[in-house]
């Protein structure tokens, strides 16, 4: 039974489509990785899938329960550690792990020890009794993914866990979350903004843009799919007629792109190939400003789906204030 199934998910705000028939299945066990410019409609499809909005139209099935027929069975079944950060900051970490597993109703005992054995996975046993009002962003990012847990749930959502984190927390939430995985078998649901770390952390990515999903499949596939392994990106003198069809000329040059000055060559085996592109280049009248050569990367799969790329100042724009809220009791 494949932990999240939608048929044709649809939501209309007004005359945005914030989702457009979105139809894809994320199986037991994944990571399964949502990737979209701001704007692109995933805090809304995580927002269906958790039961806090309801679809315009179409369906959802989480944890085998349709979020529409049985929205408190979901709930049981999901932690979400929503974009937005969400604990309570007038009270300590172990209050609001403690407040969560009561909307739960987990047994006392269990629910302390449940609270004490987290803080301690998140490495916050120390700081427990600190108010989180007094807690650094990674700390209180930690807390909500504890929080997230203390149900055991079997499908954690996770909208933009590490956006607004310094590289460092960023990397300390990661491994937390990889362990959890490891751990408990856990299915995640998660949007990211970085792409290396959706590259490296999940098992299959879906990339939306505008409310459709545009491409789903393992990272390497997704890369596989577009031409050449390297990429060499040249910014030029000045451009001739004839120089991209040059370039496409010379064996294992699979695709140029010219944009103003800069050409982009996707090719195989870049480093092996670069002489030949510049012995190309003599034969035209422009000379070679800047080089760089990289090999392809998730960030060029989303590029060429969504015609954007993701930089820092557009990371900087998505809001960590608002987002999904905590699931409520029904
Ligand atoms: N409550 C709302 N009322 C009207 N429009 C909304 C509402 N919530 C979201 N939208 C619109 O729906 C679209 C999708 O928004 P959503 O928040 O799902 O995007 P996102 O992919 O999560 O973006 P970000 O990367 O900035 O978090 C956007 O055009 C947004 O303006
Ligand atoms: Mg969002």
């Amino acid at each position: 039974m494949p932990s999240v199934e939608t048929g044709n998910l649809t939501k209309i705000y007004g005359k945005n489509r914030a989702l457009d028939n979105v139809s894809f299945q994320v199986e037991d066990g994944e990571i399964f990785g949502l990737l979209g410019p701001n704007g692109a409609g995933k805090t809304t499809l995580i927002r269906i899938l958790t039961t806090i909005l309801l679809p315009t139209s179409g369906s959802a099935r989480v944890a085998g329960y349709d979020v529409l027929s049985h929205p408190s069975r979901v709930r049981r079944l999901i932690g979400v550690v929503s974009q937005a950060m969400t604990s309570d900051l007038d009270l300590t970490a172990r209050e609001n792990l403690n407040v969560y597993g009561q909307f739960f109703e987990i047994p006392k005992r269990e629910r302390l020890e449940k609270v004490e054995y987290l803080l301690d996975i998140v490495g916050l046993l120390e700081h427990g009794n600190e108010l989180v009002a007094s807690y650094s962003g990674g700390m209180r990012r930690r807390l909500e993914i504890a929080r997230g847990l203390i149900h055991k749930p079997r499908i954690l959502f996770l909208d933009e866990p590490t956006i607004g984190l310094d590289p460092q927390s960023r990397l300390v939430v990661w491994d937390l979350i990889r362990r959890f995985i490891k751990e408990d078998n856990i299915t995640l649901f998660l949007t990211t903004h970085y792409m290396e770390e959706a590259e490296t952390i999940c098992n299959r990515i879906a990339i939306i843009d505008s409310g459709k999903i545009v491409a789903l499949d393992s990272p390497e596939r997704l890369k596989q799919e577009i031409p050449g392994s390297d990429v060499i990106e040249l910014r030029l003198s000045g451009i001739t007629n004839g120089i991209a069809d040059s370039l496409l000329a010379i064996p294992g040059v699979r695709e140029v792109a010219l944009n103003g000055l800069i050409a982009k060559i996707n090719l195989d085996n870049g480093a092996h190939l670069l002489p030949a592109i510049i012995d190309e280049l003599r034969k035209y009248d422009v000379a070679i400003e800047d080089i760089s050569m990289r090999q392809l990367t998730l960030e060029d799969v989303f590029i060429r789906y969504t015609g954007k790329s993701i930089r820092d100042e557009e990371i900087k724009k998505v809001s960590y204030f608002i987002g999904a809220g905590v699931p409520r009791r029904m």
